[in-house]
């Protein structure tokens, strides 16, 4: 509280003598790329323009920008410095979509953690992350930046990114602003092209898209970043249900929102407004406080307020929410950073950190007669073939400005460093890329499978097939690569492959090739330790899907929470195209909701992986069979570790509301526990959900639980078949 007042007097201090052109100044966010200080930049922030900068990263520049801004400024307002520090900064962890597959929140805390001091250390205090749109698209690059296809998952993983990069106290050194974006609706962009339109009824924008940013909010997340896209026909930028209704009104939200990189003007791309003019004005009426790389509230705002069209006192209202960031961030105390105050870049514990981070991301698929993990004393060669077993850069994956490949430890390193003398490694690429057509360097690559004792695969997306602006119509194995798996599966090796992505693959054309398959999703610096561990058995794999594994493109969208249909697909209704009878009547494939050549099941379903042991749900009981608004309900199974190694299982908790005032998904995650057993060990699941844990925006906008009855399921993944139920009542 005293705080809170302390900054108000301090922000109304300053706002007191504070000029129009100053006040427009703190709310322009500009680009500062090429590790030195412009001309042009030290003249606009000496003379107030300028609040703030992104893309200044090293430390002696954004020291030299401060101080300008802190000893030549009129007010001495110091920056804020903001940059893309999205899976790490020199130390790069999994993408998100892979940290994601963790389900292991302490994990996602920990990159976030250790990417905000390597940040901090050469003077960022602001990141723009964590990215929480929801991915129901992998033909959408954007989806590798995500943390998955659902809003609870999705939430809970935000909040601990979000306590990483931001500690428990900003004004600390080495905590930085988080910035939860993009908000929103951006992950719907129809096609899956990057900055395409979204349509999304405002219910399921309530029930889905959402969640996370309260989350996010409800953990301090310091700034907000509105969506390039357009929603429901008034692009986010420019969207005062979102930025008005919904983030202030509503969530009472105080920090600043900036825009998306040049949305602003875009508006008028987007033909809402006819000039830059009418989008600065647009934009700040919508609630938007801070323009990211353009101008047009730095050429047009002061007008806008001298011809009466903008209230001063909106301007003051903007202006104080980036300065409270800024005194959040405890800048005007101390604006300046000491490198030698930080732990070193990519030192031996953050190296440790990246390792476990990309073990626990990867998730084993598929895993026939216990080919893996692999033993160094029965097999006496091994074959490591593919373009990505030895890419130090393609395996850190998108957005990764800062990252050094340097650092990286790549697979093929790395195996060979694990089994030293005891196995020959042969090494062939087989491909230049992920997406060479050519066969020609197939016969050395089978040539050197064919003396070898065992084959592991590396291939997948190279990183530039995944990220901003780089979707995909055909998501399935880019190049030459499906030919080349057939090719190596004739030789009757066991095969196995690893793949690296920046998106869920349709694997279904050579899953049945491969004995074995660990998806490991873009690793980042310590993919090759990670993975060598994973295949040697030193760790066993416990990564589950955070989005569903399509069969084929076409099936895209295709998520487990998806409604039931009044016609849902039942395994006696759903026909396969090749199954059709030459002539038959057009009533005879089924009448319910599948296609012909896809059926109407994933590759992998949400939630899915495998372990080198075996996990064994029984005996779901719940505390009560009814329970009255605003109780809570204990559910509890029993979970067995039958197999043969101590390895962690995800066990996951599903609800589904059977009736509502709209209709509600077929399955709901509520809860899930990551725990570890011992061979024979068991122990007792225990979840807890209270009534306000089933509320969902209804037809009329209004968030309630509605009494009914429920199903719930706890398992390993979200096809689950151990059930039970419960009804809620209304309070008497
Ligand atoms: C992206 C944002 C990013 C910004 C700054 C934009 O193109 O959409 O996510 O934070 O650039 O680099």
């Amino acid at each position: 509280m005293e705080l809170k007042t302390t900054t108000k007097a301090q922000v109304d201090a300053l706002l007191d003598r504070m000029t129009l052109e100053e006040k427009v100044g703190q709310l322009s966010l500009v680009n500062c790329a090429g590790g030195h200080v412009p001309d042009w930049h030290r003249e606009a922030i000496s003379e107030g323009r300028i609040g703030a900068l992104l893309n200044a990263v090293d430390v002696d520049t954004t020291n030299e920008l401060q101080r300008i801004a802190v000893e030549e400024s009129r007010l001495g307002i110091p920056l804020m410095i903001g940059r893309d520090v999205i899976h790490g900064f020199k130390t790069v962890f999994p993408i998100p979509l892979g940290q994601a597959a963790s389900w292991n929140a302490e994990v996602v805390r920990t990159c976030a953690r250790i990417a905000a001091l390597e940040a901090a250390s050469a003077g960022v205090n602001w990141t723009f992350a964590p990215m929480i749109d929801i991915g129901r698209d992998p033909r959408w690059g954007r989806i590798a930046e995500t943390l998955g296809e659902d809003p609870y998952l999705m939430g809970i993983l935000a909040a601990a990114m979000v306590r990483g990069f931001q500690g428990d106290d900003l004004t600390k050194p080495g905590n930085i602003a988080a910035c939860a974006k993009h908000f929103a609706g951006y992950g719907a962009s129809e096609g899956g092209r990057d900055y395409n339109t979204a349509n999304i009824p405002e219910n399921e924008l309530r029930n889905v898209h959402l969640p996370p940013f309260k989350d996010a909010l409800d953990a301090g997340v310091a700034t907000f970043m509105s969506s390039f896209s357009d929603l429901n026909g008034i692009p986010a930028s420019a969207n005062e249900l979102l930025l008005k209704q919904i983030l202030r009104t509503e969530w009472g939200y105080e920090g600043f929102v900036v825009s998306d990189w040049a949305s602003i003007p875009e508006l008028s791309v987007h033909g809402l407004t006819a000039n830059d003019k009418e989008a600065a004005y647009e934009a700040a009426n919508a609630g938007l406080d801070m323009e990211m790389a353009s101008s047009t509230y730095a050429t047009h705002l002061s007008a806008l307020v001298q011809e009466g069209r903008i209230a001063l006192e909106q301007i003051d209202a903007m202006v104080a929410n980036v300065l409270r960031a800024k005194v959040s961030l405890g800048l005007f105390e101390h604006p300046f950073t000491d490198p030698a105050a930080f732990p070193a870049i990519a030192n031996p514990e953050y190296l440790e950190a990246a390792k476990y981070a990309a073990s626990q991301s990867a998730v084993l698929l598929k895993n026939d007669h216990g080919t893996l993990p692999l033993s160094k004393d029965r097999l006496q060669s091994l074959a490591v073939i593919g373009p990505l077993a030895d890419d130090p850069k393609e395996q850190l994956g998108t957005w990764i400005f800062d990252g050094d490949p340097h650092y990286s430890q790549t697979p093929l390193q790395a195996i060979r460093a694990f089994v030293g003398d005891a196995m020959e490694v042969r090494f062939a690429r087989g491909m230049e890329t992920t997406r060479s057509r050519s066969s020609d360097a197939f016969p050395e690559a089978l040539a050197m499978a064919r003396h070898s004792d065992a084959v592991v695969l590396f291939l997948g997306e190279e990183a530039i097939l995944s990220g901003e602006a780089h979707c995909r119509a055909d998501i399935s194995l880019p190049g030459n690569q499906e030919t080349l798996i057939e090719a190596i599966a004739t030789l009757g090796k066991p095969v196995v492959l690893v793949v690296m992505a920046g998106r869920p693959l349709p694997l279904e054309a050579i899953v049945d090739h491969v004995d074995a398959l660990l998806f490991t999703w873009h690793p980042g610096t310590m993919a090759g330790p990670a993975i060598a561990e994973l295949l040697f058995g030193t760790h066993v794999p416990s990564g589950k899907l955070p989005v569903t594994f399509p069969r084929m493109s076409g099936q895209i969208p295709i998520y487990y929470a998806h409604k039931n249909t009044g016609r849902p697909p039942t395994p006696e209704t759903v026909i396969s195209i090749d199954d059709i009878q030459k002539g038959a009547p057009q009533l005879s494939v089924g009448n319910t909701s599948f296609h012909l050549d896809a059926g109407d099941t994933p590759l992998f379903p949400f939630g899915y992986g495998l372990s080198y042991s075996a996990f064994q749900y029984a005996n779901i009981q719940t505390s009560a069979s009814e329970i009255t608004l605003g109780e809570t309900l204990t559910i509890s199974a029993e979970l067995t570790n039958v197999g043969d190694y101590e390895a962690e299982e995800v066990a996951q908790l599903y609800v589904r509301d059977l009736v509502g005032n709209v209709t509600r998904p077929v399955k709901e995650l509520k809860g899930f526990q990551k725990v570890r057993l011992k061979p024979g060990e068991k122990t007792t699941l225990t979840f807890h959900l209270h009534t306000d844990d089933l509320a969902f925006y209804n037809r009329r906008m209004e968030r309630v639980t509605e009494p009914g009855h429920f199903h719930v399921w706890i398992g390993g993944s979200s096809e689950v078949d151990l059930r039970s139920e419960f009804s809620v009542v209304d309070v008497e």
